[in-house]
């Protein structure tokens, strides 16, 4: 047995939600549309975003029940469209004061906010403009960013600039930013890649320049990649998957450049976006101080067969999609899944902060990371999910064994800190430790019930770690 090294004094217990996701309130108080709201249709069984969990009405009652879990700090992002309605134009004094009331009861509960700025909604007046394929929408980006620094720069100190948006490019069209019938939807997509990473870097430099005690970093999804077997093919199938899912993205953020892999890709796709003078200075002033990440699974992929059975998946942006040219997906027969066809890996987590760490050396921040089920509201006002704790327990292990390894992290902040309306299953698949009285389309009495993981986080937090 190995002598695990304590958490840290100060390590952040915390929990996530995103606006679109929580707030409800979808036009309230002079909020403008966002992507979400804009949608035609929504994912099977998906309801829609208008009340969510109605935070937005409730914001201060579940700021008490985080209190009383314990929470560290609480991760949320703030609806672009709340603040500038049209995404570039007036500020809405209404929606940005939400916001600071926000932070304001948070830090009086001693809890430490952690503000996402944009997480999937992109104001649907900028998508009508042609979105982040046009170049203005990085200018928005960087005046909405200053905004947010004037109102909440010096009582914030951790910001999260764009959440996962190497999901939002691999998967363009289910997450909304892609326009229908865009001819070259993969070409397009990694344009728009590059205008967010410009627009990312900006914001980074941002911070530093006006809020310089505060601090930022990106917020993908990480996910290690195994190959499917030890055959050399699958191994080079992994790492070039692991290029284009992941280090795509970080490379660019973190050491300021792309990586060879991805960009040889995506020049041999014909995907790769146009860079205009003054991009890479850009792109290399950013200095992120540190990564936050998203976790919910590992990967495996195999070399493709090369014989027409070799593209795969779903529009989950959590299972893999196969490219015939370079991966296939695999299953992974060493691991469980989840009601709805996740893979569990508490390992993966581990080896997902060990390759993190070694390529970066900077501190990481879990912003994600639970477990999706079907969950029963008892007739004793509880919800007996020991599922979701197993969950936990094991990635909390996991994590402590990364601690060990010697990889510096800041915190863990799991998904969620109450039921909200998941991004592909709707309301019935929930993550909270605290269940929300609703189903898809019947919003009930909107009550707040503490789930047995409540109890259970409230102890882990209490003693620093598992017991
Ligand atoms: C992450 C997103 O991809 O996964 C969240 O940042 C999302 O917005 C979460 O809710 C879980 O995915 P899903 O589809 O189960 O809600």
């Amino acid at each position: 047995h190995r002598q695990l090294t304590p958490f840290p004094p100060g390590f952040l217990w915390g929990a996530s939600t995103s606006a679109y996701q929580v707030e409800g309130a979808w036009d309230e108080d002079g909020k403008g549309p966002s992507v979400i709201d804009a949608r035609a249709s929504y994912p099977e069984g998906t309801s829609d975003y208008t009340v969510a969990s109605d935070h937005y009405h409730r914001f201060r009652d579940d700021v008490a029940l985080f209190a009383e879990l314990g929470l560290k700090a609480y991760r949320f992002s703030v609806s672009w469209s709340r603040v500038i309605p049209d995404g570039d134009g007036e500020v809405n004094p209404e929606g940005l004061q939400f916001y600071v009331d926000l932070v304001d009861e948070l830090r009086a509960a001693g809890i430490e906010p952690i503000v996402t700025m944009y997480h999937f909604d992109l104001p649907q007046a900028l998508q009508e403009k042609g979105g982040w394929s046009s170049r203005a929408t990085i200018d928005a980006f960087e005046r909405y960013a200053r905004v947010l620094l004037d109102a909440l720069g010096q009582k914030v100190t951790y910001w999260l600039t764009i959440n996962e948006q190497n999901m939002m490019v691999m998967h363009g069209a289910a997450l909304g930013i892609l326009p229908p019938g865009t001819e070259d939807p993969q070409r397009e997509v990694h344009q728009q890649n590059h205008h967010m990473l410009l627009a990312q870097a900006r914001v980074m430099r941002l911070v530093h320049d006006v809020a310089p005690q505060a601090k930022v970093g990106p917020a993908p999804n990480v996910a290690c990649v195994y190959p499917a077997s030890p055959d050399p093919a699958d191994v080079v199938a992994a790492e070039d998957f692991s290029a284009i899912r992941n280090w795509l993205y970080l490379d660019v953020a973190v050491r300021g450049r792309y990586n060879t892999l991805a960009w040889a890709y995506l020049t041999e796709k014909g995907w790769a976006p146009q860079i205009e003078d003054g991009d890479l200075q850009v792109l290399a002033a950013a200095e992120p101080n540190f990564i936050a990440f998203n976790y919910y699974a590992s990967h495996t992929v195999a070399a493709p067969r090369g014989d027409g059975t070799d593209v795969g998946g779903t529009g989950d942006q959590h299972i893999v999609t196969g490219d015939a040219d370079v991966y296939r997906p695999a299953e992974n027969p060493h691991l469980k899944k989840n009601a709805f066809g996740w893979e569990i890996d508490p390992v993966g987590f581990r080896t997902t902060f060990r390759q993190i760490s070694d390529r970066y050396g900077l501190p990481l921040l879990v912003t994600e990371n639970g477990l999706g089920a079907y969950d029963t509201l008892t007739e004793d006002g509880r919800v007996h999910d020991d599922y979701r704790i197993d969950y936990l327990a094991q990635h909390i292990e996991q994590m402590q064994q990364a601690i060990t390894d010697g990889v510096d992290v800041l915190g863990y902040c799991p998904w969620s800190a109450v039921d909200l309306v998941s991004t592909h299953q709707g309301v019935r698949k929930r993550y909270g430790f605290v269940y929300v009285d609703r189903d898809e389309t019947d919003l009930r009495s909107l009550a707040r019930y503490r789930k047995d993981s409540f109890t259970w986080y409230q102890s882990v937090i209490r003693a620093n770690g598992l017991s």
